[in-house]
């Protein structure tokens, strides 16, 4: 899931700042006139719209190449800006408007899509300061806090110019000696242009997971000599602290939850970088805030896989599913789908079964996310109102592909695809977060009679 194509923003980032000009150069001549006696100003109008929507991403170092925080940065992309949410193409956002409320969801309101046009026909004035509106809606974005702590990767990882990267990992210590909750955390990549997703996993104390592996040094899953710990490389039960995917951090978790962190923890930084044509090296890190005080709920981050399918050459919409029952009682609060360049389509549901006529059990499928996937952008959808589900409610993932011509992503679509690491392979997994009771952890939440085990 390369997020961007490395070398279409590498031109992208030459050209924009040429492009753009020539394109305000252009304006005049075909702006309409700006609606007398009141335009809109930069200060007043739509710096309020730009930290709602866009900032999360588009602040110094945030994901978007360029920062719309002051007026001098914003001014030369008045008229991109007009087009590119006139169009939807800003704020990106995939989930099919009919099915689910999410809390992340950036799209604009058509007044604010028209304040923003408004303001780039009018020639796109400031305004002046005192004007910018005093009682804003709370902005929680993650560039207006500072993180408690930075722990970054103790080595860099060296990247080649070509070729495949195998998953890479590093063990960070955190030397914690008490127990902590995290309530916000973000993956910095030091290289984003080579990180194609990070998963970043919490390995408390007396767990074994790569237990023979190097601490502090990068390593991957066929350097290491102990059998077990190379199986392992790849199927953990760990809990998942956050997945970075460009366009999906930081993550945020609710009021009275919080990510946990025993005492003695390492974190393992599992990531898969892609080569784009000149050798690199990335360090990356994870910032963290803390909870205040101990929260009521654990977040933990399950997901739903299937890594048994062969997708046919040349096939337009091929599906594949994963089911699985909670365990216990959970409140479901956020998805996240993966999938790589023949990803197409997204579906999590909640399936009811009931006696049906004849004696014959009937399914009721509940849509709860519908996605047009875009590989580009790998976003985390965050459900507006927490869902609270029983012990028993079944869960669905349904993916769908795209193995044909027409796909303008698809490497190769005489290929058979089946499941791998590599972009030109297929992943299928819906991450999903739920809050369970604080002293509950995945091991004690998965305790149960052995049964289907698709949700891990
Ligand atoms: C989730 C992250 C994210 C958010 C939110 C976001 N952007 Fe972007 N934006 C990007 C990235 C990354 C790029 C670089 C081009 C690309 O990869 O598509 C970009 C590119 C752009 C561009 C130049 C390319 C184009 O499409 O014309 C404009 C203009 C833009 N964004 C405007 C906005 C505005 C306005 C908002 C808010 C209303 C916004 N963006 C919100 C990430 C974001």
């Amino acid at each position: 899931m390369p997020i961007r194509a490395n070398q279409e923003l590498r031109v992208f980032l030459v050209l924009s700042g040429a492009l753009w000009s020539l394109l305000g150069g252009l304006s005049g001549s075909f702006a309409q006139e700006a609606p007398t006696g009141n335009p809109p100003s930069f200060y007043r109008d739509v710096l309020p719209i730009l930290e709602q929507h866009c900032q999360s991403c588009h602040h110094a170092g945030g994901i978007a190449p360029m920062p719309f925080e002051t007026y001098g940065e914003t001014r030369p992309f008045a008229n991109a800006i007009r087009r590119a949410t006139q169009q939807k193409s800003m704020p990106p956002w995939f989930a099919d408007p009919n099915v689910g409320k999410f809390s992340n969801d950036p799209s604009l309101r058509p007044t604010e899509i028209e304040t923003l046009a408004a303001w780039a026909e009018a020639k796109s004035p400031a305004g002046e300061t005192k004007d910018v509106p005093r009682a804003r809606p709370g902005v929680e974005s993650w560039s207006n806090r500072k993180a408690d702590l930075l722990l970054r990767m103790p080595r860099t990882v060296p990247l080649p110019a070509r070729g495949d990267i195998e998953y890479t990992y590093e063990i960070v210590p955190t030397n914690f000696k008490e127990d902590r909750w995290v309530q916000m955390a973000e993956v910095l990549p030091s290289l984003r242009s080579n990180v194609h997703h990070a998963v970043v996993y919490v390995r408390p104390p007396d767990s074994n997971w790569l237990r023979h592996a190097p601490v502090g040094v990068p390593f991957t899953a066929s350097t290491l000599t102990d059998p077990e710990d190379r199986r392992g490389a790849h199927w953990t039960d760990s809990d998942v602290l956050l997945v970075y995917t460009p366009g999906s951090s930081p993550d945020a978790w609710p009021e009275k939850m919080a990510k946990f962190i025993p005492a003695g923890s390492d974190l393992v930084f599992q990531m898969h970088y892609t080569a784009n044509g000149r050798a690199a090296s990335d360090q990356s890190s994870i910032a963290l805030i803390f909870s205040s005080h101990t929260p009521e709920q654990r977040v933990l981050t399950l997901q739903l896989t299937n890594d048994h399918f062969v997708i046919p050459p040349g096939v337009p919409d091929y599906r594949v599913e994963a089911r699985g029952t909670l365990p216990h009682d959970a409140t479901l609060l956020s998805f996240l789908p993966h999938m790589h360049l023949r990803g197409k389509l997204f579906e999590y549901n909640l399936i009811r079964k009931r006696m049906g006529t004849e004696g014959k059990p009937d399914y009721e499928i509940e849509p709860l996310l519908r996605v047009n996937y875009h590989f580009h952008w790998q976003m985390s959808y965050r459900i507006s109102e927490p869902r609270f589900l029983r012990a028993g409610a079944e869960l669905q993932a349904v993916a769908w592909y795209d193995n044909s011509k027409a796909n303008p992503h698809n490497p190769d679509w005489q290929a058979e695809v089946r499941w791998g690491e590599q972009i030109y392979d297929e992943m299928m997994v819906g991450f999903f977060d739920v809050a369970v009771p604080a002293g509950v952890d995945k091991q004690h939440f998965f305790a149960r009679t052995k049964e289907r085990q698709q949700v891990q």
